[in-house]
C-alpha cells in the first residue's frame, strides 16, 4: 500500500505542546509534510514571528514525525494543496469558527477535487501561541531583535506602517493599538521617534533645539515600555563629526534607524516649505554626512536613512532624483522624499522615476499632506514605509484644549467628565498601577 501523504500547515513560531500532538495524530495516518508559513505569509494577517523562516524551518524538520518541510507562501493553503494533492490535511479543531472559517472552507473544497480529507485534532487546551506571544511581549525584547526587526519588516511586507510617538504612553498605543478586520490583524510595525512632536510636546520650537541628550531622554521612556522597532528623527544630523556619535549610540540602544534631511543651518520643520528661510546642504557635504555615520555603525542592521527636502524647497523632482542617486552612492540605506503639496503629484512622479534605479533602496513617504492617499496607492507607487508623523500629538492637544477650557467656562468638571476617560479605565491602563 502506498504512503498516504499528510500536510500541515503552520507557522510554528513558538513549538507548544499543542503542536506536537497535532504532528503525532497527523503521522497515525502517513508521511508528514510540513506547509510552514514564511514570514510574508505571516506578516499579512499577523504580528512578524520572533523566529525568521530559517530559524523556524530547523526546529521543525528536526521534530519526530516530520518527514519534510515546504514553504507555505500565502495564509491560504490552495496553491500548495493543489500542488501536492495530499491524502489528508490536518489542523487543530479551533479554526472552525473566526477569521479562519474561510481559510478551512477552501481547504475542504479544494481537497475534494482529489478526494482528500480534512481531520481536525481537538484543540489543545491551556495552551496557545497568543497567549505566549502576549508573555513574550510583556518580557520585553533586546536592543538586537528590536533593531533587526526593522529590516526583516521591509523584506516581509509589501509596506511597513509606521506611527509616530513622543512618549511612553503613545509608545504603548503605538505598540498595542489593533484592529480586526477581514480576517486580518492590523497593527503599527513601527514608531517614528518625530523631532516635531517631540520638541512640541516639551514646548519647545521644532530647531534642533531640543539636543540630542534630551531627545534620548524621550526615546529611553519608550524604549523601556514597547517592543517594536524605532525609526529616530535626526534632523540634519548636525555635523558630521557629531553625527557619528549619534549614529554609535542609537545603534547601542537598539534604535533600526535615523533618517537625516539634507538641510544645513538652521533647520526649520519642512511644512512650513518656502515660508521660512532654509537651506539644502550641497550634495557633496550630506554624502560626506552619511559615509561618515555608516563608517561608524558597528552591526550590518542599522540603517541610515537620507531625507530630501528638494520638493518642500521647490526644487523639483529632477533635483530630488540626482540628489537619491548621489546618496545611495554614498550608502543610504534608504530615501526618503518629503512634499507639502496636498494633491500628491510630484511625490508619484518621483515614485515613477526612482523606481528605475538599478540600486533601488526602500523608499519612505510621510503623507502628512497628501493624506488623501491610501497606503495600497503609496505602496502601487513603489513606497515601502509609510509613517504618519505626527497624528497622536494633533489629535491629543485639541482634545486637551478642549476640556481646560470647559472646565474654566462652568468652574467645574462634570462638564468634561464625558470627553474624559474614567478614573477607572485611567487606574487599570497601565499595568501594574494597582
Ligand atoms: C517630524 O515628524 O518631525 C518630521 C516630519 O520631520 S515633518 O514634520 O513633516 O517635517
Ligand atoms: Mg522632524
Amino acid at each position: 500500500m502506498l504512503t498516504k501523504k499528510v500536510y500541515v500547515g503552520m507557522s510554528a513560531d513558538m513549538i507548544h505542546p499543542g503542536h506536537l500532538n497535532i504532528i503525532k495524530e497527523a503521522s497515525k495516518l502517513g508521511e508528514v509534510i510540513i506547509g510552514l508559513l514564511t514570514d510574508k505569509a505571516i506578516a499579512s494577517y499577523k504580528r512578524l514571528p520572533a523566529l525568521n523562516y530559517e530559524q523556524r524551518k530547523i526546529i521543525v524538520e528536526s521534530i519526530k514525525g516530520v518527514e519534510r518541510v515546504v514553504p507555505q507562501n500565502e495564509l491560504d493553503y490552495v496553491p500548495n494543496l493543489r500542488e501536492l494533492k495530499p491524502d489528508y490535511v490536518v489542523h487543530g479543531d479551533d479554526w472552525k469558527k473566526g477569521v479562519q472559517r474561510q481559510t478551512r472552507q477552501r481547504v475542504i473544497d479544494t481537497l475534494k477535487e482529489w478526494g482528500g480529507v480534512l481531520h481536525e485534532v481537538p484543540y489543545t487546551k491551556g495552551i496557545s501561541s497568543t497567549q505566549l506571544n502576549q508573555s513574550l511581549k510583556e518580557v520585553g525584547t533586546t536592543p538586537n531583535i528590536r533593531m533587526e526587526r526593522f529590516r526583516r519588516l521591509i523584506e516581509s511586507k509589501p509596506i511597513v506602517r509606521v506611527l509616530e510617538a513622543h512618549n511612553g504612553l503613545t509608545g504603548l498605543i503605538v505598540e498595542h493599538a489593533s484592529v480586526e478586520q477581514d480576517g486580518r490583524n492590523k497593527e503599527f510595525d513601527a514608531m517614528w521617534l518625530s523631532s516635531l512632536t517631540d520638541s512640541t510636546a516639551k514646548g519647545k520650537p521644532d530647531i534642533e533645539a531640543v539636543d540630542v541628550t534630551s531627545r534620548l531622554h524621550s526615546l529611553n521612556d519608550i524604549l523601556e515600555v514597547t517592543t517594536k522597532p524605532i525609526i529616530y528623527d535626526g534632523d540634519t544630523g548636525g555635523i558630521p563629526e557629531h553625527f557619528v556619535f549619534t549614529v554609535k549610540t542609537l545603534e547601542r540602544l537598539g534604535v533600526s534607524a535615523i533618517i537625516i534631511e539634507d538641510k544645513t543651518g538652521l533647520k526649520k520643520n519642512s511644512l512650513f516649505g518656502t515660508e521660512v528661510s532654509q537651506t539644502q546642504s550641497a550634495i557633496e557635504d550630506f554624502c560626506c554626512k552619511i559615509t561618515a555615520g555608516k563608517k561608524a555603525q558597528v552591526t550590518k542592521d542599522f540603517m541610515i536613512i537620507a531625507r530630501i527636502e528638494s520638493l518642500i524647497l521647490k526644487q523639483g523632482v529632477d533635483d530630488a532624483i540626482t540628489r537619491a542617486a548621489a546618496y545611495i552612492e554614498a550608502g543610504a540605506d534608504g530615501i526618503m522624499i518629503h512634499s507639502k503639496e496636498k494633491d500628491g503629484k510630484e511625490i508619484l512622479e518621483f515614485c515613477e522615476r526612482y523606481n528605475k534605479f538599478e540600486k533601488r533602496m526602500p523608499l519612505v513617504a510621510v503623507p502628512s499632506s497628501y493624506n488623501h492617499l491610501y497606503e495600497k496607492q503609496l505602496m502601487e507607487a513603489g513606497v515601502n514605509i509609510v509613517i504618519y508623523a505626527n497624528h497622536l500629538l494633533r489629535s491629543a492637544y485639541p482634545a486637551m484644549v478642549d476640556v481646560a477650557e470647559t472646565i474654566l467656562k462652568h468652574e467645574r468638571s462634570l462638564e468634561v467628565n464625558d470627553r474624559c476617560m474614567s478614573i477607572k479605565e485611567i487606574l487599570s491602563l497601565i499595568p501594574g498601577t494597582k
